[in-house]
């Protein structure tokens, strides 16, 4: 092709591109005429180029290539399939060797989600000591075990729960959240098991969606960030020192791609926007985790532009793991292959052909078994695809360590719930804490008279959130979360450790006057679909009278807001004298104590420094993820002590 035809084929290519950034729809570029062309389909050209850090080496990629000649073609359809504890017993692995076993939210150790911490250490070895018996024929390969580990080792009864991620992008630190990812991955190892599906990079645009919280921001440069830092502090840095003998497990980078971009905010449901929008909103956080060697992929229930992710050849394929250069391994998530027209929970070539290399099927796996053997012998798989998942699927495993015996980590169940895990979250909490009121009623002087009250004040269900030892976390007790800390209790320590006291508030005139009055309230916890929520953005009326009569009775009020996004609360930030947003700050209240209450003198112990990662709503109209559209404060809002004292 001559230089002119390049440069005509170039310049169509803008006029097109152009016209589809400005309409939101997709034209396919052939040289000189521009025609529509079915949705949903990506133009590789036009996303980053990139690749994948420390995944492929030559001498791993040689031992790959000599065990997938000695393994069956059962052995590598049974690489391909994930599924649920609740799904398969040790032994049936010697029937169906499969590649990993996930616990999904809310699924524990014989049924039971409260398993004390050695039930999940021994289930991965009986899992595992099946897939590694050595029998005629069998090729001897241990199984990935994959769970949410999103917010901590959130499924474990005693451990250490970090604030969800929207409290984390608040805190504007991705060191802090590499800790964080650190920490998480040694509690994974040392209970056996060695793949967290975390992080989430959605980057939500509409806070009525349900999991806004899974999600750091609706920056996506600030997604990119966190999204390198989250990897390598789950994972290790790229290479060598990403292993399990180093207290690292597999990171997902989640979920692939435009999840917090659909329609209305619904789970599930269509990102309705240009490919150029794709690219500039959705995508950054994914380049962030490939260049930071991100071992594995979860591809989207939702669609773009009305096609499934997980049958999206040109995305899942020619985007990710073409241009975007991604050698490890895409996973489905939870049965999501059932939603591609023309598929079924037990049979789906056509997310197999799109590129997903290993089913996450919690149920009919035994079918989805037979009926991929039945597509790989009759050619609608080809041998090539089956051989390209499975050696991701095995680059993964080699290069995590899962094939080399030694596992210092496990068992080292001290490091589940460790002070200096807690510390950690802790710190968290204080720099995850968004002041966006103060009219002198924070800080609290160490010693004065404080009435706390309010449903979220003794309520670790509603610090936790979602994904907290249950799926939905809101069939939980305090008694579910030993050694964690309330708000009230944080505060009551503080308070008193500066000669003062809590006060019940039945005395508004007395000698129990409170000087100030802590209300903590929000949302219950919620997951995915169940917490999507329509218009207006308003479900926090629980204090209003309280705040009412504390007004009335002169009473300084300060709200603190627990919830997994930005709500429309006016009447309730009218009526406070001040206003803090907490998001869901997991267990460690105490970091809320730190920054409200001060010192003896009044004076701040730790300040307030984070900043919205989301734009704050005007209650009627859900933000888009820009600074105006119908926000009440932007991204970057936050007040602090130091401002103030200016
Ligand atoms: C869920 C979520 C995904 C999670 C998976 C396993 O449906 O979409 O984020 O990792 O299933 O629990």
């Amino acid at each position: 092709m001559r230089a002119s035809q390049h440069g005509l084929r170039a310049f169509t290519v803008f006029v097109a591109l152009s016209a589809a950034a400005l309409y939101g729809t997709t034209f396919s570029v052939t040289a000189g005429a521009a025609e529509p062309q079915p949705p949903g389909v990506a133009h590789p050209q036009l996303w980053p180029a990139t690749h994948s850090r420390g995944l492929v080496d030559a001498a791993t990629e040689v031992r790959i290539t000599s065990m997938l000649a000695r393994m069956s073609v059962e052995e590598k359809v049974g690489q391909v399939i994930q599924t649920d504890i609740a799904s398969i017993k040790p032994a049936d692995l010697r029937r169906y060797p499969l590649g990993s076993i996930l616990a999904g939210g809310g699924s524990g150790p014989n049924g039971n989600d409260r398993s004390p911490t050695a039930a999940w250490l021994q289930l991965a070895r009986d899992y595992r000591a099946v897939a590694l018996e050595a029998r005629p024929g069998h090729e001897a390969i241990p199984p990935l075990f994959g769970i949410d580990a999103v917010h901590g080792h959130n499924n474990i009864v005693g451990t250490v729960l970090y604030p969800h991620n929207i409290g984390l992008g608040a805190a504007h630190d991705a060191e802090l959240v590499r800790r964080i990812g650190a920490a998480t991955a040694e509690e994974i190892a040392a209970t056996g098991w060695d793949w967290a599906f975390a992080p989430t990079l959605a980057v939500p645009q509409d806070v009525r969606w349900g999991r806004s919280y899974e999600g750091f921001a609706q920056d996506p440069a600030l997604v990119r960030a966190y999204a390198s830092a989250a990897v390598e502090g789950l994972q290790g840095s790229p290479g060598a020192a990403a292993t399990l003998q180093n207290g690292k497990v597999a990171a997902t980078a989640k979920h692939f791609i435009g999840d917090g971009g659909t329609a209305g905010g619904v789970d599930q449901g269509d990102t309705r926007i240009s490919e150029a929008e794709l690219i500039r909103v959705h995508a950054q956080g994914y380049v962030g985790a490939i260049e930071a060697g991100v071992y594995t992929v979860m591809a989207s229930y939702s669609s773009w532009q009305g096609q499934k992710m997980h049958g999206n050849h040109s995305l899942l394929t020619d985007v990710l793991k073409g241009r975007m250069g991604f050698e490890g391994l895409v996973v489905g998530d939870w049965n999501a292959q059932a939603q591609v027209p023309g598929c079924k929970a037990d049979h789906c070539t056509a997310a197999f052909n799109a590129g997903v290399d290993m089913f996450m099927a919690p149920y009919e796996w035994q079918g989805l078994y037979a009926n991929t053997l039945t597509d790989v012998r009759t050619g609608a798989i080809s041998p090539a695809r089956l051989d390209d998942a499975v050696r991701r699927i095995l680059r993964v495993k080699f290069r995590l360590g899962l094939f080399d015996a030694a596992r210092p980590y496990e068992g080292r169940m001290e490091l589940l719930g460790s002070a200096a895990h807690r510390d950690l979250a802790r710190e968290a909490v204080r720099k995850s804490l968004v002041l966006l009121k103060n009219s002198g009623a924070l800080p609290i002087a160490a010693g004065a008279r404080v009435m706390v009250s309010g449903p979220g004040s003794e309520n670790l269900p509603m610090q936790c959130g979602g994904w907290s030892l249950t799926w939905q976390g809101s069939d939980t007790s305090n008694a579910d979360y030993p050694g964690a800390t309330s708000i009230k209790d944080a505060i009551k320590s503080a308070a008193e450790a500066g000669g003062g006291r809590l006060v019940d508030g039945s005395d508004l005139s007395g000698k129990d006057r409170p000087d100030v009055a802590v209300i903590v309230y929000g949302e219950t916890p919620y997951a995915e679909m169940f917490g999507d929520v329509q218009l207006p953005l308003y479900n926090v009326g629980q204090p209003l009278e309280q705040l009412r009569q504390l007004k009335q009775a002169g009473i300084r009020t300060v709200s603190v807001l627990l919830s997994g996004r930005p709500l429309w609360a006016k009447p309730e930030i009218d009526l406070s004298d001040a206003f803090v947003a907490a998001w869901l700050p997991g267990t460690e209240g105490g970091g809320i104590a730190d920054v409200l209450i001060g010192d003896r003198a009044g004076k701040p112990r730790f300040d307030f420094s984070g900043r919205l990662s989301f734009a704050w709503p005007n209650g009627t109209v859900p933000v888009a993820g820009r600074t105006g559209t119908g926000a009440t404060w932007p991204m970057g809002y936050g007040l602090s002590y130091a401002a103030a004292a200016h």
